[in-house]
């Protein structure tokens, strides 16, 4: 090789060589039992589909995932979503409560999200100008309504009732992202693309240089996972994933920089073959700089919902593929 092929070559392998930041793991410990070989081996269908029926059995308390607390305003416009398929209309009154009941006024079936807030917290109809709230109408009555501070639940039926939505631990004092992607598929295909984490350093190099899955047991997934932040600049962080109910999958930093941070993944059903993935990152570190983080969470957020997004315009298109091949909706041109 001639000297400049060869000097252009060394500069070419010194920039692009990954830099490790962040806090230095321990060596990694591979559970006896996890899965070996290449990752499509690991990534074994049977052992997939088998994480994901006791996911779908787990209590979920008829509790589902609408979307960030902080996109319902307190005394704002009413809002209209449907889940699971029942049309349902949300709002805050003046003293921040959040509401939900079915976006059907009892008079004359008037949709209740073109209508308004009034002073007492009621929503009025935009109809004839009902107003109605907690204390019912007829047989219009409000669905139970949970706000964690990060998200908002509404309870339906068809499930033995919970208290609250089964969630898991979360950080003091995070900063808290969250998106909402809808995808042409079924809660089960998103909790499935999650259980598979095998895919994330094929899939989303851009996202990912590494992934091990160091251990399997009990439904929680351990894995060490190095990230791209930018450039060559790689971290490298443990992980798990487990799911604390039927339509919930959750990662959790263990160790490394932003050990204890989560990201809840919840598939909220909307109607048959439409479900919205609603993802709440809650970022925490133990690092001095954090506060300075908290205090520009309102600057952060966009960032991190950015990147969250772009995972999920794959994981959407693998979420539906999965869809579209168990549902036999393939083919077409
Ligand atoms: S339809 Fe709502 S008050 Fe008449
Ligand atoms: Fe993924």
């Amino acid at each position: 090789m001639k000297p400049l092929a060869r000097a252009r070559r060394a500069l070419a392998t010194t920039l692009t060589r990954p830099i490790p930041i962040g806090r230095p793991l321990p060596p990694k410990e591979r559970a006896a039992a996890a899965p070996r070989g290449p990752d499509w081996v690991q990534a074994d269908p049977d052992r997939i589909d088998a994480a994901l029926a006791r996911a779908l059995a787990l209590p979920g308390g008829g509790w589902y995932a609408v979307d960030a607390s902080r996109t319902l305003r307190a005394g704002a416009t009413p809002r209209r979503v449907v889940v699971a398929g029942r049309e349902l209309v949300l709002w805050r009154g003046p003293d921040g409560a959040p509401h939900a009941a079915p976006d059907a006024c009892p008079h004359m079936g008037a949709s209740l999200s073109g209508g308004r807030v009034d002073a007492e917290g009621r929503v009025v109809c935009p109809w004839h100008g009902l107003a109605l709230g907690e204390r019912g109408f007829r047989d219009w009555a409000c669905v139970p309504v949970h706000d964690d501070g990060v998200l908002l639940h509404v309870q339906l039926g068809g499930e033995p009732a919970l208290p609250a939505p089964p969630l898991p631990p979360r950080p003091a004092r995070p900063v808290d992202a969250v998106i909402r992607k809808i995808a042409r598929c079924e809660p089960e295909d998103v909790i499935a693309n999650r259980l598979d984490p095998w895919h994330g350093a094929h899939f989303h190099p851009y996202s990912f240089a590494a992934l091990e899955v160091l251990d399997t047991t009990d439904d929680v997934l351990t894995l060490r996972v190095a990230y791209r932040v930018a450039g060559p600049l790689q971290m490298t962080v443990d992980a798990t994933f487990h799911c604390p109910g039927p339509r919930t999958i959750v990662m959790t930093i263990i160790d490394g920089d932003g050990a204890g941070s989560v990201v809840e993944t919840h598939a909220t059903p909307l109607e048959p073959g439409r479900t919205a993935v609603v993802e709440a990152t809650l970022a925490t570190s133990d690092r001095a700089g954090f506060a300075v983080a908290r205090a520009l969470a309102p600057l952060l957020r966009p960032a991190i919902r950015a990147a969250a997004s772009r995972l999920w315009v794959d994981d959407v298109a693998y979420a539906e593929r999965r869809y579209a091949l168990r549902t036999q909706r393939v083919g077409g041109q």
